[in-house]
């Protein structure tokens, strides 16, 4: 009872500290509240940066941006820009087989699916009526294929898979003349004019903005998330010490008036969710920790997102993690009340890496069999236990250990903080055993002989 309340007082500080920080004004509509709460059985998504950097194999938008961090291999900057810009010249993904990505994902055991319609850089993967700067514009060899509308190609295979649909969309285009405006320099990542000295410019940018929204939401049939980044645009009230430093030396508020925004997403969508990434209140329906995983449980609802390689575009001979390493991550994040939104970068032509596809297949293989303790769950005390990660069915009548290990093996031991009485393999196999052994302490000494090498993962039911 007593350990009940102090982890109870504990958890409600720890939300405290979460809502101090950014829960101003939180969503309150149940539908929408429904909607993030079956978004949360979901546990694994697919993401893809495919843009017109693809081509160059090097990092999506960001080598055009004038930050000295970024590398441009020595080329002058107006040079290297003039240069990435005109990609959109030479884009034209002949390989690119919508149903054949959908599938892949789907046999990875992914529920919903986050694509990059638009990055920084501007280039729409997307039909737009605000711009030319697209796969469908003229400029674009892509626009002579029958069919040049890259998303809609995506959303409708990726929905007839089953997979919900979530849409990437940058606030920031440093194509939009009252983004970048041209007579200035582009210092930086941000608006490049004083906005009070030029409202009507970033009126004009805010409506087209609006316009490609309306555009992505009313166009594609009913989008389940939008996934809006670029937190440098972000209203005054949210401005914090982590996000300050991103508005470089001007200190440029960029109001982008997120309530029009949503209220234009959700006109025939009302449960759509929006993610405003890292802005807080309203309209950050979940939270998006960017290629790290928390060190224990997060009290909201929330996704890591993470490359499988180093990179979220596609760069040649990229690093990718082991399926080992992203099977233990999916159980690690689903232990700790997260998703896994797990991206890979397809190549100019279009190609999913076959270094990813093999991965998928095999995390697919591994889910068909232990989905169940994956899928649906909610967070189990203690979360983590050693390299025993814990899960349990909605209702709580079902509970289950995930033991992470290195290489195949037909042996796993390890303490569950719990009396268990009696365990069984989540995924059945024959001339299997599973041994608990209770201990004064209450925890429960469990060991899983198996028949043949078991590899990744195994998950028991207890
Ligand atoms: C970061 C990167 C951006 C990428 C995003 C994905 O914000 O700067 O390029 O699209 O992460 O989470």
């Amino acid at each position: 009872m007593k350990k009940t309340l102090i982890l109870a007082l504990a958890l409600a500080a720890l939300c405290g500290v979460a809502s101090a920080q950014t829960d101003r004004d939180p969503e309150t509509n149940p539908v929408i509240l429904d909607r993030i709460d079956q978004w949360q059985d979901l546990k694994f998504g697919f993401m893809m940066h495919w843009g017109i950097y693809a081509q160059w194999g090097v990092v999506e938008s960001w080598s055009i941006c004038s930050e000295p961090w970024i590398d441009r291999k020595g080329m002058p900057y107006e040079e290297y820009k003039n240069r990435y810009q005109a990609l959109n010249k030479t884009f034209n993904p002949t390989r690119f087989n919508p149903a054949a990505m959908a599938a892949a994902a789907k046999n990875a055991g992914m529920k919903y699916m986050v694509f990059t319609t638009k990055h920084h850089d501007g280039f729409c993967m997307f039909r737009s009526a605000e711009t030319d700067y697209s796969v469908a514009g003229v400029d674009c060899p892509y626009s002579r294929n029958p069919q040049p509308d890259i998303t809609l190609d995506l959303v409708n295979a990726f929905r007839a898979q089953g997979l919900w649909t979530g849409l990437y969309f940058s606030k920031p285009d440093w194509h939009h003349r009252d983004y970048w405006a041209p007579e200035w320099a582009t210092p930086d990542r941000n608006v490049n004019y004083d906005i009070p000295d030029h409202p009507d410019r970033w009126e004009n940018f805010k409506r087209f903005t609006h316009n490609q929204i309306r555009e992505l939401t009313h166009n594609y049939g009913d989008i389940d998330i939008l996934w809006l980044d670029g937190g440098w645009i972000r209203p005054e009230w949210s401005i914090n010490d982590e996000t300050r430093p991103w508005l470089g030396c001007s200190q440029r508020v960029q109001d982008i008036d997120m309530d029009a925004l949503a209220a234009i997403a959700r006109a025939d969508n009302p449960d759509l969710i929006i993610v405003d990434r890292s802005v807080g209140g309203r309209y950050e329906n979940y939270r998006t920790p960017e290629k790290q995983v928390p060190d224990t449980l997060l009290p909201y609802p929330w996704e890591t997102c993470m490359t499988m390689g180093d990179s979220w575009s596609y760069v040649p001979s990229d690093h990718y993690k082991s399926t080992t390493q992203l099977i233990h991550m999916l159980a690690d994040v689903v232990a700790k009340g997260g998703n896994l939104l797990l991206n890979v970068g397809p190549d100019a032509q279009g190609n999913l890496p076959t270094e990813a596809l093999e991965r998928m297949e095999q995390m697919g293989a591994w889910l068909s069999a232990n989905g169940r303790a994956i899928y649906a769950t909610r967070p189990l005390y203690p979360y983590c236990h050693g390299n025993v990660r814990f899960t349990q069915s909605k209702d709580g009548k079902h509970r289950y250990a995930i033991c992470l290990i290195d290489e195949s093996a037909t042996q796993a031991s390890f303490t569950v903080p719990f009396k268990v009485k009696k365990a069984r393999l989540v995924a059945p196999v024959k001339k299997s055993r599973v041994r608990c052994q209770q201990t004064p302490d209450g925890s429960t000494a469990v060991t899983v002989f198996l028949p043949t090498p078991q590899q990744h993962a195994i998950a028991i039911e207890f």
